[in-house]
């Protein structure tokens, strides 16, 4: 009873404040519910290792792009995207039933594994592409992306906008893809129109120059042999 309408509240303020326009947001309600609550570290540690037989114990996935490099994302977005993928909200290659396990249902688990998630170092060398069309590429970032994914594509944690700087080149190309021929759906109308008519050229010249832009010093890795402590 207290907790349901603990739940309504949240949802309200949360459409309230606009944070989540219904068009492009998660199920409402299991999103607003883990939104706010306070991460406990230890405890995403722990669902943490699941995540990482695949996205690897630093979370930095693989420079191919097959899984994403998790680490150093806002943990709002990482709880959008599960919550997504578990209400078939957005289609993926091959985490769907990772998703929806019951160990990661309640909304607690969600913000402890986001938090946690979130806290990691990223790696200093994520997957790129030619590098051959850099200077294209910045001039459509800055027309075309930085609004919303920010100067140097750190996102925006309340406005639940991915950091997407040093992610690894063949995923944000997947995405990119997906997302511009309407495949994958839990995007902002404003993003979808924005690359309406991007090219190939286009595409892969401001996809290289994201995956080159650097994160901030203190979130990234000293080091590619940087190893996660957590997992001594
Ligand atoms: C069986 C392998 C596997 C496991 C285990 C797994 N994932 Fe994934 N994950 C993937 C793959 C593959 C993708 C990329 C899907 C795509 O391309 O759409 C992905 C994508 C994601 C994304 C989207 C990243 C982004 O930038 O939008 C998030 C968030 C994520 N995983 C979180 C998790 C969490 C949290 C766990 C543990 C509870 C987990 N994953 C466990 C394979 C896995
Ligand atoms: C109107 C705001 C907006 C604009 C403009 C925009 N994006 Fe996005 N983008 C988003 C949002 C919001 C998401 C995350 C949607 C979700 O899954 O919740 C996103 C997701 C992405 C993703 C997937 C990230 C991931 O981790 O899976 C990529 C790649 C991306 N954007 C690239 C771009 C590029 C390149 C441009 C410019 C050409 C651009 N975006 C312009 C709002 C925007």
């Amino acid at each position: 009873m207290q907790i349901s309408i603990i739940k309504v509240t949240l949802l309200a303020l949360v459409l309230a404040l606009g944070l989540a326009p219904p068009s492009w947001s998660a199920a409402e309600e299991g999103m607003a519910a883990a939104i706010n609550l306070k991460p406990n570290m230890y405890d995403g540690l722990v669902i943490f290792r699941i995540c990482a037989k695949c996205h690897y114990e630093e979370g930095w996935g693989q420079r191919s792009g097959l899984f994403p490099q998790l680490a150093g994302q806002h943990a709002k977005v990482t709880i959008k995207q599960l919550v997504d993928v578990r209400e078939r909200n957005r289609e993926t290659a091959g985490m769907d039933h990772f998703a929806m396990l019951r160990e990661i249902g309640e909304p607690q688990v969600l913000a402890d594994v986001a938090g946690y998630i979130s806290s990691i170092l990223m790696t200093p060398n994520p997957g790129q592409g030619a590098g051959t069309d850099l200077a294209h590429g910045e001039r459509l970032y800055n027309q075309y992306c930085a609004a919303c994914h920010g100067e140097q594509g750190e996102g925006d944690n309340d406005l639940f906008y991915p950091r997407i700087q040093g992610q690894h080149y063949q995923y944000l190309l997947r995405q990119f893809k997906w997302i511009y021929r309407k495949e994958r759906t839990n995007v902002q109308p404003g993003m979808v129109s924005a690359i309406s008519d991007f090219t190939q050229r286009d595409t892969e010249a401001v996809i290289d120059y994201i995956s080159r832009l650097k994160p901030p010093k203190e979130k990234l890795a000293p080091s590619v042999k940087w190893r996660n402590p957590d997992f001594e």
